[in-house]
């Protein structure tokens, strides 16, 4: 369905939730932005970088707002269902961070919204819209790689980023909240292929000692119903002042008639400043050396955002402008990996192979 004009609502106006409403404010097609968060500073704080029409605290006058037609829920992890399930209730479209929630019970209650009130929802897995991996989708659509066999991939970064995360969602993980990027790109890679099996290991000592149930590092693999095995690793533990400022990865495909390889690490995109330079995630977080690119979300220069979520929200907000169809997670898929990430976790917890379902 095309429409020439969108009312667009943010919930939650943090770091995500503001890239969401600038990006919104700024695109040619919405007329009308109204954000809501639990924190009256914080709406206050956006309202003044994007003139908002509507600010709020109270999310569901926000999105039941006749004038707004799409939702954006930026809510933290563990604060995603209610939102989400009021906009599907009321008519609107909906666009949730990753991941879709953290419990398979809250992920069944907003997939049984989304399908009996037929409004359409999508998950911000942003690591496919970054150009490298959106690429690699289109050599395997096009059959460059032949059978997919293996994948293999490992995300690092620093533990004053987990530290963040966990701020704000003391129960989100690494594989929760970090390796489901790489969970989601391995299924949207062997699309169509169910993972059957997990196995995985971690090691808890820093975040242990800080009273969280963290792993420091993990390593897993996941066994596909044609046979194909995906190493997948993660560890946010690297020290604090270490030049990441999100995500430093690699992700390898390896095919029978041809392979992928892709180094993400971004150790070639290097800033030094004697005079320090800020974090984008972490407050009051300056560092002289930082690998430009590894901000997993979207980066502001030259007066506008560059990076994975600006051309993701640009392109949801373009896509129900037009109805043209769009590469966004689907919230089956996002079901599947969160039950990927859950069984990662016990899996490691155990040390026994945990068995997907069907
Ligand atoms: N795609 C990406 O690159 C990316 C990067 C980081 C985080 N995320 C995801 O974005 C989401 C938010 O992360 P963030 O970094 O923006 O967190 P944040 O802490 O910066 O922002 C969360 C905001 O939500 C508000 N809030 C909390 N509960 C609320 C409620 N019930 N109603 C309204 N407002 C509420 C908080 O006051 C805060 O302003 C998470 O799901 C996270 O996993 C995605």
């Amino acid at each position: 369905m095309a429409r020439e004009k969108l009312g667009v609502a943010v919930i939650g106006c943090g770091r995500i939730g503001g890239l969401r409403a600038s990006l919104s404010s700024t695109h040619p097609g919405v007329d009308f932005l109204a954000i809501s968060d639990r924190e009256q500073k914080q709406a206050d704080v956006l309202a003044q970088r994007t003139g908002a029409d509507l600010v709020t605290t109270d999310n569901l006058a926000a999105i039941t707002d006749d004038r707004v037609d799409a939702v954006f829920v930026s809510t933290p992890e563990h604060d995603h269902r209610d939102s989400i399930v009021q906009a599907l209730e009321a008519g609107k479209a909906v666009f949730v961070e990753k991941p879709i929630a953290l419990t398979l019970e809250d992920a069944d209650i907003i997939i049984e919204a989304a399908e009996r009130s037929g409004s359409e929802l999508r998950v911000g897995y942003s690591r496919r819209h970054d150009r490298r991996w959106m690429m690699t989708k289109e050599q395997i659509l096009q059959g460059r790689l032949g059978e997919i066999l293996g994948m293999q991939s490992r995300v690092y970064n620093t533990r004053a980023q987990l530290m963040q995360i966990l701020a704000r969602s003391p129960d989100a993980t690494p594989v929760t909240d970090v390796l489901t990027y790489y969970v989601d790109m391995a299924c949207w890679f062997l699309e169509g292929v169910r993972p059957i099996e997990v196995v995985a290991r971690s090691k808890y000592k820093i975040f242990k000692e800080l009273g969280y149930n963290a792993a420091d590092v993990t390593w897993a693999i996941i066994t596909f119903e044609n046979g194909a095995v995906v190493n997948l690793g993660v560890s946010y533990a690297l020290p604090a002042t270490y030049p990441t400022i999100g995500q430093s990865s690699r992700f390898e495909i390896i095919g029978d008639e041809g392979v992928v390889l892709l180094d993400a690490d971004n150790k070639d995109s290097l800033l030094f400043t004697d005079r320090g330079a800020p974090h984008t995630y972490v407050p009051d977080h300056n560092i002289n050396m930082m690998f430009m690119q590894t901000t997993s979300a979207a980066d502001f220069a030259v007066g506008d955002y560059w990076g994975a979520v600006a051309s993701e929200t640009r392109s949801w907000l373009d896509h129900l402008m037009t109805g043209r169809p769009s590469p966004h997670t689907t919230p089956r898929e996002a079901r599947r990996t969160l039950a990927v990430t859950l069984a990662i976790e016990e899996a490691a917890a155990t040390g026994l192979s945990v068995t997907l379902e069907g």
